[in-house]
């Protein structure tokens, strides 16, 4: 029901202030938290800007404030905040000991946390996130959107990154046109979303294969939905964040700058290394490449990376143009 969006939303809100005020306040929140942020490198602008917080690592600390203000139980399990609860036992925390990132919808409303834990640990995952409820939707949402819009409308453009932090670093180095897939999948809802304030996208994700891949299933995506896409390739094992803190923000964009390339030239140069000499392995990528191409709707920019993509492989378009259409024809 809409007044219980209302009310999950207003708890959010109140998790929201109370997370940050533990960071900036409280003495563990200070020392684990603030201190955890600061040997990172971010600044105190962007942590307050993005409103990071702090969980305490005491099991009840945020259910039980919450409850004393009057925050009713069931709202607190929806949330996902809390958990526990059967046979009036207390609730507990879902994030203790974390560092906190708020997720904000389009309209700036908050929606979702994401918590990292601060050590290395074992068994439990490095982040922690909100579950999916009645107002989250993990595949709906793109982490840093509600900040980022207005930069992405006055660039035309928009970065699409993995992870929350490289959304604060690239922020911190000044381009702000950026938002997190937050490691999931990319999906049409959130294509759509970015769509409707620029149609260039650049990919920017992290320099692993887990990155490649999610790049390259995130371009065919990206294509259907009609954006010109780019790539960036990060060196090896490197992310937005951990590359952009390594130089000078003059010096990250630079490399941005010159780094960035279409789809096409990405996707030919990264298969061009197994290809070789060998002719079947060349008409392989051809029909790789083929086949994004085909995904493209607009009859114009079609035709231009065809011509781009004869050009780049050495062969003739009109045999790239049959390609084309043959999956076209098969498809639609
Ligand atoms: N992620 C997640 N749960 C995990 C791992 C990752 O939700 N267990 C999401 C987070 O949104 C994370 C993104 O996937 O930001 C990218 O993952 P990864 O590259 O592993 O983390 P980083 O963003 O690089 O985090 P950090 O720099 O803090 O290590
Ligand atoms: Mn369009
Ligand atoms: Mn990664
Ligand atoms: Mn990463
Ligand atoms: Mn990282």
């Amino acid at each position: 029901a809409q007044s219980d969006r209302d009310s999950m939303f207003i708890l959010n809100e109140f998790a929201r202030d109370y997370f940050v005020k533990k960071l900036h306040d409280d003495p563990e929140g200070k020392a684990i938290g603030l201190s955890y942020f600061k040997e990172r490198g971010f600044r105190d602008d962007i942590i307050k800007k993005f409103q990071l917080g702090y969980s305490l690592e005491q099991r009840d600390a945020f259910s039980s404030e919450a409850q004393r203000a009057g925050y009713r139980s069931d709202y607190l399990l929806k949330t996902g905040l809390s958990a526990g609860g059967e046979n009036n036992s207390p609730l507990i925390d879902r994030f203790r000991g974390r560092v906190i990132f708020p997720v904000h919808t389009l309209s700036g409303k908050v929606v979702a946390f994401g918590g990292r834990i601060l050590k290395k640990a074992e068994n439990t995952g490095k982040y922690v996130n909100s579950p999916e409820s009645e107002i989250y939707s993990k595949s709906r949402e793109l982490y840093g959107i509600f900040f980022s819009k207005s930069a992405i409308v006055k660039a035309d453009k928009c970065f699409l990154v993995e992870g929350y932090t490289d959304v604060l670093s690239m922020h911190q180095a000044g381009i702000e046109n950026v938002v997190a897939s937050s490691g999931t999948a990319l999906t049409h809802g959130q294509i759509r979303m970015i769509h409707r304030f620029s149609e260039n996208i650049t990919v920017l994700y992290d320099g692993d294969a887990a990155g490649i891949k999610a790049a390259l299933r995130g371009i065919d995506l990206l294509l259907e939905d009609g954006m010109n896409v780019r790539v960036v390739l990060l060196p090896e094992g490197e992310d937005p964040d951990s590359f952009a803190r390594k130089q000078s923000a003059e010096e990250f964009n630079r490399f941005i700058e010159e780094h960035e390339q279409d789809f096409i030239r990405f996707k030919t140069h990264l298969l061009l290394d197994e290809v070789g000499d060998d002719p079947i392995k060349k008409a392989g990528l051809i029909t790789n490449i083929v086949q994004s191409i085909a995904l493209i709707p607009d009859n114009i920019k079609r035709s231009v990376y065809i011509q781009d993509t004869a050009t780049l492989l050495n062969t003739r378009e009109d045999v790239v143009i049959a390609a084309v259409n043959k999956i076209r024809i098969r498809n639609y």
